[in-house]
This record gives structure tokens, C-alpha cells and sequence, in this order.
């Protein structure tokens, strides 16, 4: 697309929060999920139905999810792997749900216990009740980068699961570097492919930031035309599965990046700072962005 329009989709109380030591009471997180709202943001995913087993962080999705405060024109995705996900997003009026594949085996079976097969069998059946229920599907392919157990990963593989997910009915497919391992080339070589499969403007980037290189690799997925990216505030999160492992770019830092590329976002980049200043403090950890700790006075 050549569009100016860059839409922002903050994962934050959700990628980040999930993979945080530190659980919120439920009521922080609500506050997050509103106070994000107010700044323009258009998508706040927030909260996984997930097994509270795999993932204890997210074990109060549905009181979360019931107590926000649904901002007119504002989305608000929740994780859904399987179909006992989505009776409970059902069940608190969600409008739209994500469903998470991978591109590689290993990192299916250490996520969502299943192998790829398996997950888009599933994920099948998550798209047709959805579409029943009129409920929007968003779809994330992780490790299009790199995976922390087989190395590689080709992009023909990314391709294939995103047109499966695409074809199945997703509106958008979000490409995840999981682990933050990936590299300007490697975007552009891995974009190229999954173009010819998915529109471009159907696509979405979801960069980690461990090894610096998602303002980087987001640059990149712009240049080629992509008009949506992930990410998180106070770049929240961490990674479960990879040592060191940091969390989503900072939203602070993608904001700064579009808006010095000259393209629009409709979020304000202050408001997004104070957000995440209180939100670290909230967790007892220094916010990761370099844009707010270079933009806020001590
Ligand atoms: P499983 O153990 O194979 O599930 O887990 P099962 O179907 O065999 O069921 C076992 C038990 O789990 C049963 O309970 C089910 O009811 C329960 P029991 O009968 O033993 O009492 N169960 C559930 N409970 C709540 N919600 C559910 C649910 N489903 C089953 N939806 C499962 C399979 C997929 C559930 C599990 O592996 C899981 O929850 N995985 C989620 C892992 C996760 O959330 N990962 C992080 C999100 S993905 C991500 O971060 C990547 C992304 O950011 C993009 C990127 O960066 O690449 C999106
Ligand atoms: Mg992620």
C-alpha cells in the first residue's frame, strides 16, 4: 500500500502482560486497557482465553474483559487457540478474536500443544462459529523469522500457513518474530513470499525487539507496503521459551518511527509515555522504550 495511514495494534496488555513475572490484579489491567483507549489507539488486544495452566497471567480474561470500558471505534481482539476459547469470549460479548498458528513445528507443539495440522483443523472450526456469531478473526503466524528450537524457518513455510489462515477467513494476518531474531533482509525475503500469497494490506508485523532490530525490521515491512503494525507500551513482555528474551517493540519507538517517516497513526505519543510510565512503575520495572525515556523529564 502506499498509503499514509499506518494503523497501530497494541498488544501490550496482552503479549506484554502475559509474559511478565509481576500479575496485576485484574483492576490494573482494566485501567491499562482504558487509559490505552483514550489515546487514539484504534486496537487494544486484550486478554487471551487460554489454559490458566500454560498461561497463569491471563487466567482473568473474562473479568478483565468484562470490565473494560468499550470505546466507540475502538477494537478490542482476545486470544482465542480452540473452540473452549471462544464459547468464553463468546460468553463476555467479544467482537473479535485472534487465533495463533506457527510456521514451524517445534514452536506449535511448545505453544498450543498441537502440531500444525492439528492447530488449523482447529483454528477451522474457531473461524466458522466465529463467522456465525459475526465475530471478526484476526490470524498471527509466529516464529516467520526465526524459531528458539529448529533455527530457520523459510519463508515459503510463512507463506503457507498465512494463505491457510487467510483462506480460512481471517481478515488480517499478523507476522510474529517471536523471539526478536530476525534482520531487515530476512523481513524483506519473507514478505516477498507471503505477498504473492496474502495482500499486502491484509497483512500485519509483529516484531520482538531482543535483538534491536524491530524499528528496523518494521521500517522495512513499511517500505513494502505494510499498513499495520503490532506492539506493545513500555515495550511490556518478555518471552517464556527464549533466554533474554525482551519484549514487543515499544509503541513509543514505533510512533516515533512513523511519525519522522511522515505517516499518520492518529495516536498521541505523549499520552502513550505516560501510559507507560505508570504501567512500569505498576510492575516495578524500567519502561524499555528509548523514545520515552528519552522524551520523559526526570
Ligand atoms: P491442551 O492441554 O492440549 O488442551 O492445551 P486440551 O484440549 O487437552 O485440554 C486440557 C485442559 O485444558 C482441559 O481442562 C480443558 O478444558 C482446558 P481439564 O478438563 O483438564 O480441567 N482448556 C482450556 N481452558 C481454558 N481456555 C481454553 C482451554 N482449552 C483447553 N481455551 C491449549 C491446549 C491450546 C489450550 C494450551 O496449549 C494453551 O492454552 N496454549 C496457549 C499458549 C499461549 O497463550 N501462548 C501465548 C500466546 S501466543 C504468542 O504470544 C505469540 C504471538 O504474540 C505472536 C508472536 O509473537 O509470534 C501471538
Ligand atoms: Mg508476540
Amino acid at each position: 500500500s502506499s498509503s499514509n495511514y499506518v494503523k497501530i495494534v497494541e498488544v501490550g496488555p496482552r503479549d506484554g502482560l502475559q509474559n511478565e513475572k509481576t500479575i496485576l490484579p485484574a483492576e490494573v489491567k482494566i485501567e491499562l486497557i482504558n487509559r490505552l483507549s483514550a489515546t487514539g489507539l484504534p486496537v487494544v488486544e486484550a486478554t487471551s482465553f487460554v489454559s490458566p495452566i500454560w498461561v497463569p497471567q491471563m487466567a482473568d480474561a473474562s473479568k478483565v474483559f468484562k470490565g473494560i470500558r468499550r470505546k466507540e471505534g475502538v477494537s478490542y481482539p482476545v486470544l482465542t487457540p480452540n473452540l473452549k476459547g471462544l464459547e468464553g469470549a463468546l460468553a463476555c460479548g467479544v467482537e473479535e478474536v485472534a487465533i495463533f498458528g506457527a510456521a514451524s513445528e517445534s514452536f506449535s507443539q511448545k505453544n498450543i500443544n498441537c502440531s500444525i495440522d492439528e492447530s488449523l483443523k482447529r483454528f477451522e472450526a474457531v473461524c466458522q462459529k466465529a463467522r456465525d456469531e459475526n465475530v471478526r478473526v484476526r490470524g498471527y503466524v509466529s516464529v516467520v523469522l526465526g524459531c528458539p528450537y529448529e533455527g530457520d524457518v523459510s519463508p515459503q513455510k510463512v507463506a503457507d500457513v498465512s494463505k491457510k489462515l487467510f483462506d480460512m477467513g481471517c481478515y488480517e494476518i499478523s507476522l510474529g518474530d517471536t523471539i526478536g531474531i530476525g534482520n531487515p533482509k530476512k523481513m524483506a525475503d519473507m514478505l516477498e513470499r507471503v505477498k504473492d500469497v496474502v495482500p499486502v494490506d491484509k497483512l500485519a508485523v509483529h516484531c520482538h525487539d531482543t535483538y534491536g532490530q524491530a524499528v528496523a525490521n518494521i521500517l522495512m515491512a513499511v517500505q513494502h507496503g505494510v499498513r499495520v503494525v503490532d506492539s506493545s507500551v513500555a515495550g511490556l513482555g518478555g518471552c517464556p521459551y527464549a533466554r533474554g528474551a525482551t519484549g514487543n517493540v515499544a509503541t513509543e519507538d514505533v510512533l516515533y518511527l512513523l511519525k519522522g517517516l511522515g505517516m499518520e497513526t492518529g495516536v498521541s505519543l505523549p499520552e502513550v509515555i505516560a501510559v507507560g510510565n505508570w504501567i512500569s512503575k505498576k510492575l516495578n520495572r524500567a519502561n524499555a522504550s528509548r523514545v520515552a525515556n528519552a522524551m520523559t523529564r526526570t
